[in-house]
């Protein structure tokens, strides 16, 4: 797992780790510690994606068969230092689709809803359409699927790759994504009752609970390669909504939680050129995908899991858990 300090690469490891054994599954790291939990749990390797030698070292030492590439710059991030934010993003991959040609591995690719760009059918998103991504962190994700397909076409590498939307979880915070404040709220929700929203109400984007994060690519990875017609990547969507309608769940269960709005044009500008749902059809036809959690169970979950954690006392008198 290269990212395994990251939003999504820190859960999956351990859903790996349960899945296939601990020993089996390396926590690769680079800027950040791994987490106690993630570093109790099994093997963990300083991966810098960027220069190929230790990526070469872990490979051969833990004699590697599936390199989960989850390391990236994101949106916004992104934009504070472009030409920064494309090495990174893709010297990495590529790095990683070598290793996997010289050393047989299968590659997990992580792309983005970031891909599409305002030229694209932003409601029901097509799998093949229009990319022109505004970003550069959405021109390394186009960048990035067509070298997974291109690796898979010239030299066989069995990479794969996902859409996601924006993800939401509560183990590791993202950072430097447009999609973020749908993760600060509730931490903000549940601490002081109060948030300040950076996108304007009315922005519909395109959202995903990490369970249906985690299944997806578990379920992608063990898929019948036969059956796989796209495999970089697949649009898989659970839900869509905008600040206001996340406000309003939250509210059911903390009722005096209040909204404001301060508007950074730089992420309202990302946010307004992605999709608000994306059309998933042959992710659920090609290997059986279908998202568990909505906007309800979802913000149920969210808030029993924080608030069991970040304010035992407040929980009490605040919330009315249903
Ligand atoms: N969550 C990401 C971002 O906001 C999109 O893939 O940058």
């Amino acid at each position: 797992m290269i990212g395994a300090t990251g939003q999504i690469g820190s859960e999956l490891t351990q859903a790996l780790r349960e899945r296939y054994g601990h020993s089996h599954v390396v926590a690769g790291w680079h800027i950040k510690p791994l987490s106690p939990d993630v570093q109790g749990s099994g093997p963990g390797a300083f991966v810098d994606c960027c220069r190929m030698k230790t990526l070469e070292q872990t490979v051969r030492k833990y004699r590697i068969k599936t390199i989960y590439h989850l390391a990236a710059v994101l949106s916004a991030k992104g934009e504070t230092n472009p030409l920064q934010a494309w090495e990174n993003n893709m010297k990495g991959l590529i790095n990683v689709l070598e290793m996997a040609r010289q050393h047989g591995c299968s590659v997990f690719f992580p792309s983005s809803i970031g891909t599409f760009g305002p030229s694209t059918p932003l409601i029901n998103t097509p799998q093949d359409t229009i990319q022109r991504p505004g970003t550069i962190y959405g021109i390394s994700k186009v960048a990035g699927e067509l070298f997974c397909d291109y690796y898979h076409k010239k030299y066989g590498v069995d990479a794969r790759g996902l859409r996601y939307p924006g993800i939401i979880s509560n183990v590791t915070l993202p950072g430097g994504g447009t999609t973020d404040y749908a993760v600060e709220i509730f931490y903000r929700a549940i601490r002081s009752g109060k948030y300040t929203c950076y996108l304007k109400a009315g922005t519909y984007l395109d959202m995903m609970y990490m369970p249906d994060a985690i299944s997806a690519a578990v379920s992608l990875m063990e898929a019948d390669g036969n059956r796989l017609k796209h495999r970089n990547a697949y649009n898989v969507s659970a839900m869509s909504f905008d600040p206001e309608a996340l406000a309003e769940e939250i509210r059911k269960h903390i009722p005096n939680f209040v909204m404001s709005y301060k508007i950074d044009p730089v992420r309202q500008a990302i946010a307004d050129s992605w999709p608000e749902k994306m059309n998933d059809s042959a992710a659920r036809k090609e290997w059986g995908w279908s998202a568990r959690y909505n906007i309800k169970t979802m913000t149920r979950d969210m808030i029993r899991i924080l608030s069991a954690r970040l304010a035992p006392k407040l929980c009490g008198e605040l919330l009315q858990i249903r």
